[in-house]
């Protein structure tokens, strides 16, 4: 059985405002498996290529060169249902409409400035996890406590 992934990503903003370990820690607490994790400053050709579905939209230049301003934290998440939680747990792209509780509804205001990415549908995140990982980078691993996990 395949099990699902999705890619995640906290933006210069959460880097820079020491919020990464408060984003890792909300999967973590939920439940779903880390199977991959590096900081990195995304190259242009990078964040055109994830921003791609974006670029005749009047936001893309500005897009780009936030996301390229700096260090990001890229990720692989685990588990059934990853890709459709994280968006939840994530929250609105307008994080004035996000709901309290999300990251976005509690760290963010500003659009621009939502903190994290999440891949949107499972061909989304194939594509985003082969656009930031080398197949290599994805550890395959057991987590001691799976026995008593629900399967
Ligand atoms: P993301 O891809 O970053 O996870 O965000 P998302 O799915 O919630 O939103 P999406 O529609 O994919 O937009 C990507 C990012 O572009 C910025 N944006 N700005 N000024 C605007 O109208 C506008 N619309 C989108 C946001 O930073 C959004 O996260
Ligand atoms: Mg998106």
């Amino acid at each position: 059985m395949v099990v699902e992934r999705t890619f995640l990503a906290i933006k210069p903003d959460g880097v820079q405002r020491g919020l990464v370990g408060e984003i890792v820690g909300r999967f973590e607490r939920k439940g779903f498996k880390l199977v991959a994790l590096k900081q990195l400053i995304p190259s242009k050709e990078l964040a055109e290529q994830h921003y791609g579905v974006h670029k005749e939209r009047p936001f893309f230049a500005s897009l780009v060169g936030f996301i390229t301003s700096g260090p990001v934290v890229a990720m692989v998440w685990e588990g059934d249902g990853v890709i459709a939680s994280a968006r939840r747990l994530i929250g609105s792209t307008k994080p004035l409409e996000a709901e309290p509780g999300t990251i976005r509804g509690d760290l963010a205001i500003n659009i621009g400035r939502n903190v994290i990415h999440g891949s949107d549908a499972p061909e989304t995140a194939i594509f985003e996890i082969g656009l930031w990982f080398k197949p290599d980078e994805l550890n395959d691993w057991i987590p001691s406590d799976q026995s008593w996990r629900v399967e």
